[in-house]
């Protein structure tokens, strides 16, 4: 690939600026076929004769750098005339060279700007292959600087003026073909409404949380300028606030050519709601100016969800919109304050819900080179993927399991058998990092987690985000749970389970004598529990939930006693959770397992904090980061970290598939070959609904609430088998076709 390109670089413009990269040559006959293949240190656009090719944003992608860079190749026939042409590619700092990771440092990866490119164009008779080299001429235009959490400043009166022809870059990469799919532009909202806020600013609501940009088409005087600011949020004054954006500007600065103007940003993306018109040189505002363009990857809606509970339905378009709002070509933990990053536990917690939603095969794959690819020779995972290298993340429980959860959760959506063994070996060296740490062998015991994250029992709340549970109780059931996955993936790979079995018993067995007394979870007495800035708890909900889900109970009194005592905390906590991170996306499945569905459709319509609905109420269009972000009195739980657009606590929506309309994958079913059926309607709902597309055709079920009883309508794609159990106790194996069955009203 680019056998003739070389790496270029300029440095006669400064930090932030956009470099625009040209050759120009002749087309002696009639082209036949053309394409440019381009990848860079930083993002680029390609032009050929002034037309930007393809819609992607973002190129090369956000891979881990010190390893590979994408190459993408684009076909540039059609662009080309016999004669003069030209070839452009706009290039910026992004990922690579500009301001990444908390702390607004840059030049991560690259100190600065390189490009490496070759067009290959075939004219019959004459084959050319112009390759980046100091032949190629640099350029600035209107396009002044661009930085993907600050914005973009455009300026239409300047000229384009040359600045110099490239030197060449050292620079020793390897470059491989482009592998998930492309970032777009994808929805297109209207402005909802203008406000002018008590502090007399112009601010535009657009009604939806997201990440992407507001593109403004104008006509005005020449020189004049527009200065718009984004937020998720106004504060309880209904003025516009951007604290929790962090040190990330997102401020987009546009001057005016006096013809009609388009401008938005190209390489770089916000996280807003509204946008507040710093400066606009006319006296009124014109709404039909404004268009809010979500921009996230290419992937394929599969999943619907609709129930007789509104509060509940605009909670899946929360889940819907945090997960557009966090696939922009790596899975992200929020997308608006200067983070935008690969943390892992985030998506370990996601995934099932997001494989629901849209098909995410493809962009998981490429985040999973990146994981392995990152993965240090001891088998830590690191909790940031691509890492960012200076921040030294830590190597944690729950975040580090993403190694083994996320392959497993993407094998049984799409049965890609293939990646599933390609990041076996992952998954192996993973479980032997854990199985190495500290003095036990058969539990992780120290590190540094980042526990229950953001539980809201923390007892020094909020200076600790890291909740009450133990770390180590954390650490070790995970240790227990990934090696049970583990079984799990060497039988569907066809490999000797065996020596995860074993392994799994041991860790039981060891998790029970240190973590357990008398059938109920205790204290540790090191680590944690001897720390007094962080202080723990042996008895807490998540403790209780991941005992029960990841079967670290012996024998039924046992396991009746924790259930009982996991509803009596409950009902401590006025009948809500306490659960954070790791807690919360097991809670309802718990308690479903357990007998106990009322209780968790309790807490699935709790409106009081802790709860998904508290959001809901208070206006929310995606899921938060902290339970109560914004709290009752209308103060927000805390001006930094503190983001409107997270989507782990989406997860609820696995539990809604999986428990309330009962669908489930079967481990020999990868794919939605073979499901179980196993509903658990409730009133409350009145009827709830889900639609999954899957590869094999549509899967829907739907349950209602009727006068004569529960009617359930179930539709399983042909040449599936799916295993039905209805809650009167009727269990059937069915084929693919409609079906339609009643039970009496619970
Ligand atoms: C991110 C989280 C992440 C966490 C690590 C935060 O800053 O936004 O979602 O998982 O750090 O605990």
């Amino acid at each position: 690939m680019m056998t003739q390109a070389k790496w270029i670089y300029t440095d006669a413009l400064r930090e932030s600026a956009c470099p625009i990269f040209r050759k120009t040559f002749t087309v002696e006959g009639k082209v036949k076929a053309a394409k440019v293949t381009a990848t860079a240190y930083g993002m680029y656009n390609l032009y050929v004769n002034g037309n930007r090719v393809g819609e992607a944003l973002f190129a090369p992608g956000f891979t881990s750098y010190p390893n590979r860079l994408m190459a993408h190749t684009y076909d540039i026939a059609s662009y080309l005339t016999e004669g003069e042409n030209q070839i452009d590619l706009l290039c910026a700092n992004g990922w690579a060279v500009g301001f990444l990771g908390r702390g607004n440092t840059n030049h991560f990866f690259s100190d600065r700007i390189s490009l490496r490119a070759e067009a290959v164009i075939d004219a019959g008779t004459t084959k050319t292959v112009l390759g980046t080299d100091e032949s190629w001429q640099v350029f600035t235009g209107e396009r002044v600087e661009a930085e993907l959490y600050h914005g973009e400043t455009v300026d239409k009166t300047r000229e384009e003026t040359f600045v110099g022809m490239a030197k060449l870059d050292k620079k020793d990469v390897r470059v491989v073909p482009a592998e998930g799919v492309p970032v777009r532009e994808q929805e297109r909202l209207a402005p909802f409404k203008l406000i002018i806020t008590p502090k007399g600013e112009k601010v535009i609501d657009f009604g939806q949380n997201l990440a992407g940009y507001v593109e403004v088409r104008v006509k005005g005087k020449r020189g004049d300028r527009i200065v718009i600011s984004h937020a998720e949020v106004l504060d309880s004054d209904g003025n516009f606030y951007t604290r929790n954006l962090e040190l990330a500007r997102s401020q987009n600065t546009y001057i005016l050519s006096g013809e009609m103007d388009v401008f938005k940003p190209q390489f770089s993306y916000q996280g807003y709601r509204y946008i507040r018109l710093d400066e606009w040189p006319f006296d009124e505002v014109d709404l039909s100016c404004f268009t809010s363009v979500a921009v996230y990857s290419e992937m394929k809606r599969t999943g619907y969800f609709l129930c007789g509970n509104d509060k509940i339905n605009r909670l899946y378009q929360n889940t819907i919109w945090g997960q557009r709002s966090n696939f922009v070509d790596i899975p992200t933990d929020c997308p608006q304050r200067d983070e935008r990053l690969g943390w892992t536990g985030d998506i370990q917690v996601f995934l099932h819900t997001a494989a629901i939603n849209y098909d995410v095969e493809k962009f998981m794959r490429k985040w999973f080179t990146d994981l392995m690819l990152e993965q240090r020779a001891d088998g830590a995972v690191s909790s940031v993927v691509p890492g960012v290298s200076n921040r030294g993340e830590r190597t944690s429980t729950a975040w580090g399991d993403a190694a083994i959860v996320c392959p497993w959760e993407l094998y049984l959506a799409y049965d890609c058998k293939d990646e599933l063994e390609r990041c076996y070996p992952m998954m192996r060296k993973w479980i032997e990092f854990m199985h190495g740490f500290g003095e036990e062998e058969f539990l992780w015991l120290g590190g540094d987690h980042y526990g229950d994250w953001l539980a809201s029992d923390a007892i020094l709340c909020p200076e600790v985000r890291e909740g009450a549970t133990q770390t180590d109780l954390i650490a070790s059931a995970f240790f227990a749970y990934s090696t049970s996955l583990m079984v799990r993936i060497s039988r569907a790979l066809g490999k000797d389970s065996s020596y995860y079995e074993e392994l799994f018993q041991n860790i039981k067995a060891a998790f029970r004598r240190i973590f357990m007394k008398d059938g109920m979870p205790v204290l540790y007495p090191k680590y944690d529990a001897l720390s007094t800035t962080r202080p723990v708890k042996a008895m807490t909900q998540t403790a209780l939930v991941l005992i029960l889900k990841f079967g670290l109970y012996e024998g039924e009194e046992e396991r009746v006693a924790l259930v009982k005592r996991l509803c009596d905390m409950i009902d401590e906590n006025g009948g809500r959770m306490s659960t954070g991170f790791v807690g919360t996306p097991y809670i309802l499945s718990v308690l479903t397992e357990q007998g106990e569905t009322k209780r968790a459709y309790d807490l699935f319509l709790q409106e009081q904090s802790p709860s998904w609905l508290f959001s809901v109420n208070r206006g929310a269009t995606t899921i938060w980061e902290h339970w109560d972000g914004i709290k009752e009195d209308g103060s927000f739980w805390d001006h930094c970290k503190n983001s409107f657009n997270h989507y782990a606590y989406g997860s609820v929506f696995e539990w809604v598939f999986g428990m309330s309309l009962g669908i489930q994958i079967k481990d020999d079913g990868a794919g939605y070959s073979k499901i179980s059926v196993k509903p658990h309607p409730d009133r409350r709902l009145g009827f709830a609904e889900g639609r999954i597309e899957t590869r094999r055709g549509t899967l829907s079920m739907k349950w209602s609430y009727q006068p004569e009883g529960i009617r359930y309508d179930l539709t399983v794609p042909m040449g599936c088998e799916a295993e039905v159990t209805l809650p009167d106790g009727r269990n059937m194996t069915l084929q693919g076709g409609g079906y339609t069955f009643m039970t009496e009203a619970n």
